[in-house]
């Protein structure tokens, strides 16, 4: 649990790894107490490499961005402007640090619980959600997406059938119109529309 909270008491071990994603070459800094500190996450990386990007439009949110994997692949590939939210503010340093190193520039990336400090509308919103953090957070992440996306927005994100990805599915089919873009061992990119 200790990933998914402010943590500056916690003992840090900046560390760095490089990766490839969608043929780009990324370098990332990671520290103790955020996700996934010494790789790129599977389920992040089947997320990405199964994003539509040319849906993506004009202007994404990545909630829950750590230390800025979604954000950054996202701004370097297509170019459009991305925020990104983190509860966590060392991971939301990472993020920052990250933005540099990658060279990216068109992203601002700020402290929010959930979507608390968000006060614009996006074309898209992208997430692989804190399933740690609980139900209560998962429902306001990938629920209250739909106050925050533009007319014709839309969510993606990713979760693991042993985490509940069915009955998410079912329920997100309440508010919106769901597609499964991708299925990968045990892991479901999905698509939300409004
Ligand atoms: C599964 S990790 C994904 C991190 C990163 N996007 C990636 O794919 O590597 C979920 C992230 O959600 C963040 N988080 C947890 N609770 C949150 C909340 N209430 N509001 C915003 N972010 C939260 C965690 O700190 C963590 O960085």
């Amino acid at each position: 649990m200790g990933q998914y909270f402010s943590n500056e008491k916690l003992k840090s071990n900046r560390k760095q790894y490089d990766t490839q994603v969608l043929g780009h070459h990324f370098s990332f800094y990671t520290d103790n107490g955020v996700f996934c500190k010494d790789y790129l996450d599977f389920g992040t990386r089947v997320l990405l490499e199964n994003l539509p990007f040319s849906e993506l439009g004009e202007s994404v949110l990545d909630v829950g961005c750590g230390y800025g994997v979604i954000g950054i692949v996202i701004s370097k590939i297509v170019g459009c402007s991305v925020d990104m939210i983190d509860v966590n503010l060392r991971a939301i340093h990472l993020a920052k640090m990250n933005a540099k190193e990658n060279e990216i520039d068109n992203v601002h990336i700020f402290e929010s619980n959930c979507y608390r400090n968000v006060e614009k509308k996006y074309t898209s919103i992208i997430t692989n959600p804190p399933i740690r953090a609980g139900k209560k957070v998962v429902y306001e992440i990938v629920f209250g997406a739909k106050d925050h996306l533009l007319e014709d927005g839309k969510l993606f994100l990713v979760i693991r059938k042993d985490q509940g990805a069915k009955s998410l599915i079912n329920d997100l089919q309440k508010l919106y119109n769901v597609e499964v873009l991708k299925r990968d061992k045990g892991f479901f990119v999905i698509k939300c529309s409004l």
